[in-house]
């Protein structure tokens, strides 16, 4: 069979999914909400609907409420050196020592250029990767070289444009990818998407820029990703400046960033859509507390995170801080008081609290087919994830000269970065790249 043929087949002994049943070929090889809601209606007993990825597996009748959201379940191992805390802080790490996270199915195209894979980055191979899937996905066992060199190859071919494929080519032919210059800067463009060509070089650039997305190009907005945690959890500040500002701890060479999705997702478990249209606030997803210890003998405590939310009033919902003697707030990493986490993101993988909800930055190009969007499908459409940025993210990192200063869009509740005529623009460009 041919690595086409291969994606599109489940491998014998297997419970009857392939790697189309997820990664519809229809959908730029992403599983879309629609196609899941349209085949349960049309074909409940699909191979999709493997009790595994159900809400609760040992239901009498299964729900896949999560599946409609486009969310598969993904168990993770914890690392040795974590636990899983309760809000007193015992310990309550199952005894198999995993964890399980709702991840959106990403696109397998560019993923030539986009290694490593997952939104945690937990595969360095496509062959591993497709190992693994046949392994958790479809219960199956162990696949020859030879198939997963086709599935490879197969995968490396499908792109978003041919602007991707000629990077790919390049590095290929052993280009370093510093001397591989943007090939969007040479795109013929109409003069809206012109003016979002720079609303994207000043705004999103910076993380997604870049020939392949291996490199945040901005090196200054990339470190203050980092910032310095005290022992309980809660972010450093350096209070011989008024006001205090968060101590940073650049780690050069981690390309994953937590710049705060999977607290928003936290937010709209518990406010709903309060901080805008949340797409997955509907569906239940688990509200983990983690221990860091020095080492895998877990016995040397190194943090807690998220830290018990130490806040104004009093309460653990509450959105505004305690500020401490010195003036500082006492907020952890996310930079506001935070129950639990949905996902750990890339600190299930290396058990550095630095990658607390850190996870992948994404290639955009090709972006406008693949809704929903982040790693839990948590912004229904583009715009959505738009008005996200311009509202809780953009503000945040004070080198890209974005602070929320515009009024809000539609008569909303929070200030703006960005004007409704830049958002056009940059949906436009976006819509092309
Ligand atoms: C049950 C649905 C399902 C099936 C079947 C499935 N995948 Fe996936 N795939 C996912 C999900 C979910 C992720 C993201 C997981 C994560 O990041 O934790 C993913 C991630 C990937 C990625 C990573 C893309 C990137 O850019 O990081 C690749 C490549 C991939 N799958 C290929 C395959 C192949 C090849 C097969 C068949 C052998 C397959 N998948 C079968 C759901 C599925
Ligand atoms: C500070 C770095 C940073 C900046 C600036 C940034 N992003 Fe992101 N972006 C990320 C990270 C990290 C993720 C992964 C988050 C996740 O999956 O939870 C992401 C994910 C996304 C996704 C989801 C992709 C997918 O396939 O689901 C979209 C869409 C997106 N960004 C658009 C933008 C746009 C548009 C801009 C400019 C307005 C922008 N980003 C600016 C870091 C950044």
């Amino acid at each position: 069979m041919s690595g086409e043929e291969l994606f599109e087949t489940a491998f014998p002994g297997t419970n009857g999914r392939s790697c189309a049943t997820c990664h519809v070929r229809e959908d730029h090889t992403v599983l879309t909400p629609a196609h899941v809601i349209a085949l349960e209606a049309t074909n409940p007993l699909d191979p999709l609907f493997n009790r595994i990825d159900a809400d609760d597996p040992d239901a009498a009748v299964p729900t896949y409420e999560h599946l409609k959201k486009g969310l598969v379940r993904v168990i993770l191992p914890l690392p040795e050196n974590m636990d899983l805390i309760d809000f007193e802080g015992n310990v309550v790490t199952p005894p198999d020592r995993t964890i399980e996270v709702w991840r959106a199915v990403p696109t397998v195209e560019d993923t030539a250029i986009t290694a490593p894979y997952q939104y945690d980055g937990r595969k360095a191979t496509l062959q591993e990767q497709a190992q693994a899937a046949v392994t958790s996905h479809s219960e199956g066992g162990t696949v020859s070289d030879r198939d997963l060199d086709k599935i490879a190859d197969f995968q490396e071919k499908q792109f978003t444009s041919q602007r991707a494929k000629k990077v790919a080519q390049k590095l290929a032919h052993g280009v370093p990818v510093e001397d591989i210059e943007r090939p969007e800067l040479k795109m013929k463009l109409t003069d809206q998407e012109e003016r979002g060509l720079e609303v994207y070089n000043i705004a999103c650039e910076p993380c997604h820029g870049g020939a392949t997305t291996l490199q945040v190009t901005n090196r200054t907005i990339h470190d203050l990703a980092f910032v310095e945690l005290k022992p309980d959890g809660n972010v450093l500040f350096d209070t011989s400046v008024t006001p205090p500002v968060p101590v940073l701890k650049p780690q050069p060479d981690n390309e994953f960033l937590n710049v705060g999705f999977a607290n928003l997702t936290y937010l709209g478990q518990i406010f709903g859509d309060l901080f805008g249209p949340r797409f997955n606030a509907s569906v239940p997803l688990p509200q983990y507390r983690y221990r860091f210890y020095t080492d895998g003998t877990r016995t040397v405590k190194q943090v807690d995170l998220p830290p018990v939310p130490q806040t104004a009033s009093g309460s653990p919902f509450d959105l505004f801080p305690a500020i401490d003697e010195n003036g500082a707030p006492i907020f952890g990493p996310n930079f506001l008081p935070q129950l639990f986490s949905t996902d750990p993101g890339r600190a299930a993988i290396t058990g550095d609290p630095a990658d607390y909800e850190a996870f992948d930055v994404p290639p955009l190009r090709g972006i406008a087919n693949t809704a929903p969007y982040f790693h839990d499908n948590s912004a229904e459409t583009l715009r959505d994830a738009v008005d996200l940025y311009s509202r809780f993210i953009l503000p945040f990192f004070a080198p890209l000269n974005l602070p929320a200063v515009l009024p809000p869009e539609n008569g909303g509740f929070f200030l703006e970065s960005l004007s409704p005529e830049q958002k056009d623009d940059l949906m436009a460009f976006l819509a092309v790249l």
